[in-house]
């Protein structure tokens, strides 16, 4: 149900009671599972330019780690995403997402990911990509030095299964919808959803998938402190080389400071800060098109543009 303001046109959306009780709450994202054609040379530019530490996994995949912020790169299609790592608060709490999840209807994996305990499982999203649950390993932090702080935040994915992929992290897996964004409904209200932001602590998205013709990754950010921690970032990023593409700004839904650039395989970086918060239960917003959702201070990234 939602409740349309007449001044803004944001309406404000009410979640379904059911999901306040969803036994993911606490989880948050932990690492990610990246493929490219070179992984050499995809991890050479994230110990270079993003302070990260490479190690070489008994699979041969390559561990990137610094405080906060840790990927797992295997060798594959470029802008591969493989998977998605969410860490829980403890054993009971994977245990009871383990049987809700199962109770969804949803085939348990095992885990792709030694960053987890050996109790971590995984599920195949509609895409094919895996989410992971489990708890962080107790051999903690790999790697001590980072150029800057940036703790890898959230991921969003494109999807051509959209409704499928909103519908099996919202009901499958337990995330809380904060905002979404709609599509014009020819009347100028609200019509069909084609971005959906999730949660599964207070932070207002760990998660979010994009309508789009194609299923393919979309970013990951890290987020750091504060504003001067975006102008640092954007100073040492420039110093290797690493033009900005879009921003800086205000993305409308999360009220959060970006700016994106990209690593040499295309993936998209964003360096975020001032994320807004949502407690358990809380509505979050519901966006109409025309960009203000994504950007508040200037353009927008127009995903469905032709590649
Ligand atoms: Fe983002």
């Amino acid at each position: 149900m939602a409740q349309q303001s007449a001044e803004s046109g944001i309406a404000v959306h009410h979640g379904a009671a059911s999901l306040d009780v969803s036994p993911l709450w606490p989880a948050r994202l932990d690492h990610i599972g990246m493929a490219t054609p070179d992984p050499a040379a995809l991890a050479a530019f994230y110990e270079r330019v993003l302070g990260m530490t490479v190690s070489a996994l008994p699979d041969g995949r390559h561990l990137l780690a610094a405080p906060e912020r840790r990927l797992i790169i295997a060798e594959g299609d470029a802008r591969g995403h493989d998977f998605s790592a969410f860490a829980l608060a403890d054993r009971a709490q994977l245990a009871r997402c383990r049987r809700f999840i199962e109770g969804q209807g949803a085939a348990l994996l095992p885990s792709p990911s030694p960053l987890f305990g050996e109790d971590a499982f995984a599920v195949r999203d509609p895409d094919g990509r895996l989410a992971v649950f489990g708890l962080r390993a107790a051999a903690g932090e790999v790697g001590a030095s980072a150029a800057l702080p940036g703790r890898l935040q959230h991921v969003v994915v494109a999807s051509a299964r959209f409704p499928q992929m909103m519908a099996f992290y919202r009901d499958s897996l337990g995330f809380l919808v904060s905002d979404t964004v709609h599509a014009d409904d020819g009347k100028g209200g609200l019509g069909e959803v084609n971005v959906c932001f999730l949660r599964a602590d207070p932070e207002h998205h760990s998660f979010a998938v994009f309508r789009a013709p194609k299923s393919q990754s979309d970013h990951f950010a890290l987020d750091v402190p504060g504003w001067d921690d975006i102008r640092r970032w954007a100073d040492h990023l420039a110093s290797h080389g690493v033009a900005i593409w879009w921003g800086p700004g205000r993305h409308g839904a999360g009220n959060n400071l970006f700016f994106m650039v990209k690593d040499p395989d295309g993936n998209n970086i964003e360096i975020s800060s001032d994320l807004e918060t949502l407690p358990k239960g809380a509505a979050g917003k519901s966006w109409p098109a025309g960009g203000r959702a994504l950007n508040l201070w200037g353009p927008v990234w127009e995903r469905d543009a032709p590649a």
